[in-house]
């Protein structure tokens, strides 16, 4: 499957189709199109990318056959469609799927799926990861709880470690299956346990291994591939060394590569001090990109905001932040329209958590605990007046065995309006 128009967002999300003989309108809250066919079409003076055939992940229940007309990012897009039901069997497959302009980092422990569908609330257009999960958790273990994600999350990347191509190829179809975007391979994380399994960073002295692995995956389902790594490990760190990396790992047909932009020191520092110590070179980064242009470059390491990240953006394809997303999640609000130029629908810290609402509710129908979600929010307002009032109040109230979604609403007051301010200064 090509996509025509890459342009496009591969979800096109939209909540209702119309069909065009009799402008029936069908809500489809939780439908997901996969668009096959996009054309671009004079409309008078206008090129408007019209869509000649998709096919429907979601919620369907019968099949639809017919003219129909669908909101596709703000853009009206006609055609005959051939809407079907055949929920995962299209997986999206297309050189670059998901734009890769702005990533939220592979976080172990912090980007799990409470924290992916808050992030997502933030900004429509951000490319989630998953935490990094190995390929035998992926064969072996609970894979709902590893790998479960909601709809809302995409696009989204599953990020997978491990270096059995075997392994590798399983877990990664696996993915697919369970309609993940994208599959990343870690290459980049330095810690003792993960080096011991022969992962990670360490794969770095290995690019043949690794092209191995990404020729394993690619063949085995149609998501892409993609490699992140650093720029280089231990003594293994000069230009060369990782431009001899990407250009065996894209023979094999990787065509994108997130690269933390500081080199891993593999004995002797944590993944903390990993992740702190190394300078970051990103002007290494920049000629990677600038020798390589016909691949796809995304930069990582240290970014701290949006606009540093739009700078960025002149010099290579994406960019991915970790640490200042998690901590400081309103500069995510700024996304869609600093990176993307969509300026529609800025999202504000309080309707962001008030979107959460009925996500908590259905968490804690499940029997989850608030705190399992709220811990994410936490930073939300960090720096902000009474900033420090919403984290301990949720921090304090989530906690507690019947805490329910009453605690955020609380929190949410304490900081938006005027009478939670006045009761906080008088506690105060
Ligand atoms: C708590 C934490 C967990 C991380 N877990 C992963 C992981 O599972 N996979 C991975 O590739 N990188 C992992 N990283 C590294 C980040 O993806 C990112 O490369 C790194 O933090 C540098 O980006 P930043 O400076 O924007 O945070 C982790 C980082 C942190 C802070």
């Amino acid at each position: 499957m090509t996509w025509r128009h890459p342009g496009l967002l591969l979800h096109a999300k939209t909540e209702a189709i119309r069909l065009g003989s009799g402008h029936l309108t069908i809500p489809l809250p939780q439908c997901f199109f996969d668009i096959v066919e996009v054309e671009n079409s004079h409309e008078g003076l206008a090129l408007t990318p019209v869509v000649r055939k998709f096919v429907c992940r979601g919620n369907l229940t019968k099949n639809i056959h017919g003219a129909a007309e669908s909101p596709c990012r703000k853009r009206l897009a006609r055609a005959p469609f051939d809407v079907k039901q055949e929920q995962r069997e299209y997986p999206m497959a297309a050189d670059f799927p998901a734009s890769h302009r702005f990533c939220i980092a592979p976080m172990m422990d912090w980007t799990d799926r409470h924290c992916r569908v808050f992030h997502r609330q933030l900004t429509k257009r951000a490319l989630l990861y998953t935490e990094m999960v190995t390929a035998d958790a992926v064969i072996h273990g609970d894979r709902a709880r590893l790998l479960g994600f909601s709809e809302a999350e995409h696009p989204i990347a599953l990020q997978l470690g491990g270096s059995d191509p075997a392994k590798l190829t399983a877990a990664a179809r696996i993915g697919a299956e369970l309609g993940y975007d994208e599959i990343n391979l870690n290459v980049g994380c330095p810690s003792d346990r993960v080096q011991e399994g022969r992962f990670g960073a360490c794969l770095m002295a290995e690019p043949e291994l690794v092209a191995t692995c990404v020729a394993a995956m690619r063949e085995s389902q149609p998501a892409p591939v993609t490699v992140k790594c650093r720029i280089g490990i231990d003594d293994q760190d000069a230009e060369d060394d990782l431009r001899r990396f990407i250009d065996v790992v894209a023979s094999a047909g990787c065509k994108t590569f997130i690269v933390h932009a500081r080199k891993a020191w593999l004995k002797g520092l944590s993944p903390k001090e990993n992740r702190e110590v190394p300078p970051l070179d990103y002007e290494r980064v920049y000629r990677l990109k600038a020798a390589r242009p016909e691949l796809e470059i995304v930069i990582n390491g240290g970014i701290e905001t949006v606009y540093d990240a739009s700078t960025h953006l002149d010099h290579v394809d994406g960019v991915m932040l970790g640490r200042a997303a998690y901590q400081n999640p309103a500069i995510l609000t700024e996304v869609d329209r600093v990176i993307f130029g969509d300026a529609s629908d800025e999202p504000t810290r309080a309707s962001a958590l008030r979107a959460m609402l009925p996500y908590i509710e259905t968490h804690l129908g499940r029997g989850g605990r608030l705190s399992n979600i709220t811990r994410h929010v936490l930073g939300l307002y960090h720096g902000q007046p009474r900033g420090r009032a919403f984290r301990r109040h949720l921090s304090e109230g989530a906690t507690q065995l019947a805490a329910n979604a009453d605690v955020l609403r609380a929190a949410i007051d304490l900081v938006e309006t005027r009478s939670g301010q006045d009761r906080q200064s008088f506690a105060a």
